[in-house]
């Protein structure tokens, strides 16, 4: 682990929009605190859907992420409570777009969000998970410089394995020249409907080729699970029943057994 307080550090990528990262970020990060692990969870998408997911609206944050990232505000002065035990939120302010500008110009302008990491000082955190935005800019390259692992969300449709070599690559290219602890969490197969023939041959696929990569457990559509935002709680506390709430236990569970078995040099 790269940060003795926070971690492991994981990173929720794909930059390809709507896969189901933000979903997956939120409900992963309340179903490992359900189960009682201390949680903290960075909203770092400017459209600020972690932040909402979770009752909380960047028109009233104060401080967010922008804060850390571009003023070096401490990562503790701008972490939230929210309505689920555990689980603590970095929300994203309304000014987060613009800090992908802003970092341009500063310095080591890839390690801000690792240095926010290694200066923070507070409580322990079990589990730090990062929802990454739908592009490999700054952002997304500031999460992965800070994470231990990241995690791809896949959507499976026809279309699903487009732009994955891409995001392989920046992986790679990553942990070569910023990040070399940087190691493979796994794939989650998201929005899967096992009625449709052509997600379960992309499903066979992505397994074929990726292997243990691939979560066992995948998350099946579920509409509980895209109403819980709309009430800003995760599915736990929207229905606790529903197949997309368990499913994200099952993942939280998975994730959990995977580190404890550490198959964890994850080859990248
Ligand atoms: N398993 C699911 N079942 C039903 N709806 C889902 C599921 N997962 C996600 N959704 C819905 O699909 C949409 C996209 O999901 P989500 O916001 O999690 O994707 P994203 O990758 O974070 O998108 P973006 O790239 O815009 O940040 C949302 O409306 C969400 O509620
Ligand atoms: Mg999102």
């Amino acid at each position: 682990m790269k940060h003795a307080m926070l971690g492991p550090v994981l990173a929720v990528a794909n930059q390809k929009g709507g896969v189901g990262k933000t979903t997956t970020s939120v409900n992963l990060a309340a179903s490992l605190a359900a189960l009682e692990k201390k949680v903290l969870l960075l909203d770092l998408d400017p459209q600020g859907n972690a932040s909402s997911g979770l009752g909380v609206d960047k028109k009233d944050v104060k401080a967010g992420l922008y804060d850390v990232l571009v003023d070096e505000v401490p990562l503790q002065e701008a972490m939230l409570a929210t309505g689920c035990d555990g689980l603590s939120l970095v929300p994203a302010s309304m000014d987060l777009a613009g800090a992908e500008v802003e970092l341009v110009s500063l310095a080591r302008r890839e390690f801000r969000l690792a240095q926010a990491f290694s200066a923070f000082q507070g409580e322990r955190f079990d589990y730090v998970i990062i929802d990454c935005p739908p592009a490999l800019n700054l952002l997304t390259i500031n999460a992965l410089t800070a994470a231990d692992r990241v995690m791809i969300t896949l959507q499976t449709e026809f279309y699903a394995l487009e732009g994955l070599t891409q995001l392989l690559e920046t992986i790679r290219r990553i942990k070569h020249a910023l990040n070399p602890q940087l190691s493979m969490d796994g794939i989650v197969l998201t929005m899967v409907d096992r009625r449709n023939n052509l997600a379960v041959q992309v499903e066979k696929e992505v397994r074929d080729y990726f292997g243990a990569q691939v979560y066992e457990q995948v998350i099946p559509r579920n509409v509980r699970l895209s109403e819980a935002p709309s009430f800003g709680v995760p599915v736990l506390q929207h229905d606790i029943r529903s197949k997309g709430a368990q499913a994200y236990l099952a993942v939280a569970r998975e994730l959990i057994q995977r580190q404890a078995s550490a198959m964890d040099d994850g080859g990248i």
